[in-house]
């Protein structure tokens, strides 16, 4: 059975509307019994209902916004910034010497939780004064305690809240990080397929990658750095729902899309827990970003030479 992140289920947004659905506590604690995963059961328990048994959602809120913020030391200690940098320097380079593309060149962060990714990309002016920096998210605490951050760091940046996908401008690249193994099932190549029929040049998503040791590496992690034990118990399970190098590749590879890995399994250290990002570009990028990366092209492989890789 797959596994259940609680923090998944403990809130519920109208994806049209972006309005907060009422969450009832008894209903999300039937639905982790049902899957045995009876610690999740007791952590939902002790969360405060109102009426109705539904939860306080004003609770929920802090308590997430609480659980990002220690999940913010994640994205630090593994570089977070500069690992997007290092390959979307050279994806805007070829980006800028393949045409005119319009500009602002424009940068949205799907799901951007408190928004560490965006806010570290302003405040250190890492990609340039062209690109214009955007998180978006469904969760309206998470995401206007990014813009609060982002206002009192005084950040050049945008945070929205809604669906990524429904932005009245159209993206030139969308990146994520630690969303895609939300999506279970056809929803992942539906969310890749939302991009590629989308004005974008590019996608260039993080998520864990799938290792056998990634379940006790981030069971480490979460122990050592969080406190809560919904952070605690989501981690382990985001761990143990990523997607596999083969089945990121077959997803993204939507019409008009080239999907490539950086460091598959194979090219990356085993013993470290790690976000590897899954890429997808127009056909006409690959050369130019080949020949921006340089020698670190060789660690971006498409789904033909994945085989050889892993071997
Ligand atoms: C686990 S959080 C990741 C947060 C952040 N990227 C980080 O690294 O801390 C996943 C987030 O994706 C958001 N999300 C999923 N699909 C989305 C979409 N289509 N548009 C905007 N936000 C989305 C959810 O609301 C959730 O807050």
């Amino acid at each position: 059975m797959p596994h259940l992140e609680i923090s998944d289920l403990i809130t519920a947004t109208d994806p049209r509307s972006g309005d907060r659905l009422p969450v009832r506590r008894g209903d999300v604690i039937r639905q982790l019994e049902e899957h045995g995963d009876h610690r999740a059961a007791r952590i939902v328990a002790s969360l405060p209902t109102g009426r109705d048994d539904v939860l306080d959602p004003h609770a929920v809120d802090r308590l997430l916004v609480g659980v990002h913020t220690e999940l913010q030391r994640l994205s630090e200690e593994l570089r977070i910034g500069e690992r997007l940098v290092h390959l979307l320097g050279p994806l805007l380079a070829a980006v800028r010497a393949a045409a005119t593309p319009a500009r602002p060149l424009r940068l949205v962060d799907v799901g951007c939780g408190l928004g560490y990714l965006i806010r570290w990309l302003a405040a250190t002016h890492a990609l340039g004064p062209d690109v214009e920096l955007i998180g978006v998210d469904l969760d309206a605490a998470l995401v206007g305690e990014a813009a609060r951050l982002a206002r009192a760091e005084g950040l050049h940046c945008r945070f929205v809240h809604g669906n990524a996908f429904d932005l009245p401008e159209a993206a030139t690249v969308y990146v994520s990080t630690g969303v895609l193994h939300h999506f279970r099932g056809p929803a992942l190549a539906e969310f890749f397929r939302a991009q590629a029929s989308s004005p974008a040049l590019a996608f260039c998503h993080y998520d864990i990658a799938a290792t056998r040791l990634a379940p006790v590496g981030a069971w480490a992690f979460h122990r050592a750095r969080m406190r809560h034990p919904l952070g605690r118990h989501d981690g382990v399970v985001s761990a143990l729902r990523a997607h596999s190098d083969e089945a990121l590749l077959r997803a993204a590879a939507a019409p008009g899309i080239r999907p490539l890995l950086y460091e598959p399994r194979g090219m990356s250290n085993p013993f470290c827990t790690t976000l590897r990002p899954v890429l997808g570009i127009r056909p006409h990028l690959e050369a130019p970003l080949r020949r921006a990366l340089g020698r670190a092209s060789r660690r971006l492989v498409g789904p033909e030479q994945l085989a050889e890789v892993v071997r």
